[in-house]
């Protein structure tokens, strides 16, 4: 084949398979989540929709691509199941721990997942003020949880997922940033609705990067997600960097 050809042939091929991923993967994950809505009955279903709506695809592929595809995932304060349902289709070799306080909510997340017919998911009832994992992790995520937990406790449970964390690994944690305070006020009413006997302490993206920092996590990234709807989310992407492991190990 001359150069031409194939550099023809190769741009031709380039173009169809980014327009394959382009259309069917959105697809394939727009289907699952519907799929994962109508496993949920009544006014859960359609929490579920609206918390869809809230954290969507692209909030979802964004959490999806950080992490592992492989070991043990944790999703602290799981609610539901909404999410470790999705993170454990989209990724079947994984092993993923589901971890709420509220007994009711993991009823309902284990009926879902036996709906589904997904396997790679299990919940266990844990108080995240005291409760760690037995084992190493691979990766783990907190979305919308830690402003429900008192900042010290939030602060020891950060070292130790760190210090549970594989070498590599990484940890995710959306919450919500203090600014605008017209943003904050309005997830605040929804908290309040959601769960009327918390306490809850958010704190700023700066507070979350130097605190993370704090625990060893290198790099750490925020990424502001702001989209239509009134909420200041901030997704931080934490790594346990190969090298500070090693070095830790070494010292
Ligand atoms: C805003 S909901 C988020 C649920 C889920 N992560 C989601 O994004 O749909 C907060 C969750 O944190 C759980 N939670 C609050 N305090 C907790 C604690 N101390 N230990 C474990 N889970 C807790 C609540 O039961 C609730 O399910």
């Amino acid at each position: 084949m001359n150069a031409d050809k194939f550099f023809r042939t190769g741009l031709i091929s380039m173009r169809l398979s980014i327009t394959e991923n382009a259309s069917d993967k959105p697809n394939a994950q727009r289907d699952l989540r519907a799929q994962i809505i109508a496993a949920y009955s009544g006014v859960i279903r359609a929490y579920a929709f609206i918390r869809f709506k809230i954290i969507h695809l692209r909030f979802l592929e964004e959490i999806e691509q950080y992490l592992p595809d492989h070991g043990t995932i944790l999703d602290l304060g799981c609610g539901f199941g909404l999410f470790s349902l999705y993170i454990a289709a989209r990724k079947p070799h994984a092993q993923i721990i589901g971890i709420d306080i509220n007994d009711p909510r993991l009823q309902i997340a284990r009926a879902a997942a036996q709906k589904l017919g997904i396997t790679n998911v299990t919940y266990e009832r844990g108080d995240l003020r005291a409760w760690r994992p037995a084992q190493k992790i691979a990766g783990a995520y907190a979305l919308d949880v830690f402003h429900h937990i008192p900042v010290a406790s939030g602060d020891a449970l950060l070292r130790d997922l760190f210090a549970r964390l594989e070498p590599g690994g990484r940890f995710l944690l959306k919450d919500i940033d203090t600014q605008p305070r017209t943003m904050l006020w309005f997830t605040y009413i929804l908290d309040l609705v959601m769960s009327p006997r918390d306490d809850f302490n958010y704190r700023s993206a700066g507070a979350w990067q130097r605190q993370l920092r704090a625990t060893g996590f290198a790099p750490v990234y925020a990424h502001f997600l702001w989209d239509l709807l009134p909420y200041p989310h901030i997704l931080l992407i934490c790594e346990k960097n190969q090298l500070d492991a090693d070095r830790g190990a070494r010292g």
